[in-house]
């Protein structure tokens, strides 16, 4: 008998909550039917002093989903000994990010997570995947519309094939709930792809980062029209949103519920 309910506590986030460590980073605790899974790991730091915080013990999370390769989202998985591991191919393929200042950072997946993941049982998702009955992974999402999805991310140190994070998946629930990492491949491009696929779903909720800390006011705008057109009832934002990002949806969206939650806060969607 499968729950109908799923229940999603932020674990791992920049903020800080009392007893939770702060830290560049996401994971999301995802329970439902008697699973843990892991969403995400963070960056390697928070996650087990913050499992602990929150009660659970990380020998009971036995699923492990990545949504991309980015060290802040794979970082903690060196901590966990997970049976599967749900990801997108070329989740282990390097990463750099190039900063305002011109320096450039290796963002890739940490080495000793490489290693917990090439002993795991990896399940690699290609194409939108129903992992359980009502939770479904996009896998790779294609980009439909013509969304600026920012970043400055490139394949090698010296910058010279563009990285658009190929790999990066999100989580859909049948109850209309869709759970994303970063967003790297853009909100729109992101709910186009799950309607596309799923049309018969109907999406209120969007939980997660949105990567929108430094766009435009014209992608901010855009974003918002989209959000309200497709009917978005509720936005629980955080990680690499940005403050002036959710101020904006917030001004542009009065009739959507908008929310920033910290970590340890637990919210319970339908499947
Ligand atoms: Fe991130
Ligand atoms: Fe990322």
């Amino acid at each position: 008998m499968v729950s109908e309910k799923i229940n999603v506590t932020l674990l791992v986030d920049e903020l800080s909550a009392p007893g939770f460590m702060p830290e560049f980073g996401l994971a999301l605790l995802l329970e439902t039917d008697g699973r843990k899974i892991l969403f995400d790991t963070g960056a390697g730091e928070a996650l087990l002093p913050n499992l602990r915080t929150a009660g659970i013990a990380p020998e009971t999370i036995s699923e492990v989903i990545l949504s991309h390769g980015h060290y802040d989202h794979t970082g903690g998985l060196a901590a966990l000994a997970p049976q599967c591991v749900w990801c997108a191919p070329g989740v282990e393929l390097p990463h750099f990010s190039r900063h305002a200042d011109g320096s450039v950072h290796d963002i890739s997946m940490p080495e000793k997570s490489l290693s917990v993941l090439k002993k795991s049982k990896i399940t690699y998702v290609e194409n939108f995947t129903e992992i359980m009955p009502g939770l479904w992974l996009t896998g790779p999402i294609p980009r439909l519309s013509d969304e600026d999805c920012g970043g400055d991310f490139y394949r090698e140190k010296e910058c010279i094939s563009v990285d658009i994070i190929p790999e990066e998946q999100a989580l859909l629930t049948a109850g209309g709930t869709l759970i994303s990492g970063c967003c790297h491949a853009g909100i729109i491009n992101t709910l186009e792809f799950c309607r596309k696929v799923r049309p018969e779903i109907t999406i209120h909720t969007v939980i997660g980062g949105l990567h929108l800390r430094r766009a435009s006011e014209k992608r901010l705008q855009e974003t918002a029209v989209f959000l309200r057109n497709y009917g978005i009832k509720h936005l629980s934002l955080f990680h690499c949103t940005g403050a002036n990002a959710v101020t904006a949806l917030q001004k542009a969206l009065p009739d959507c519920r908008i929310d920033t939650p910290l970590p340890g806060e637990k919210q319970q969607s339908e499947i």
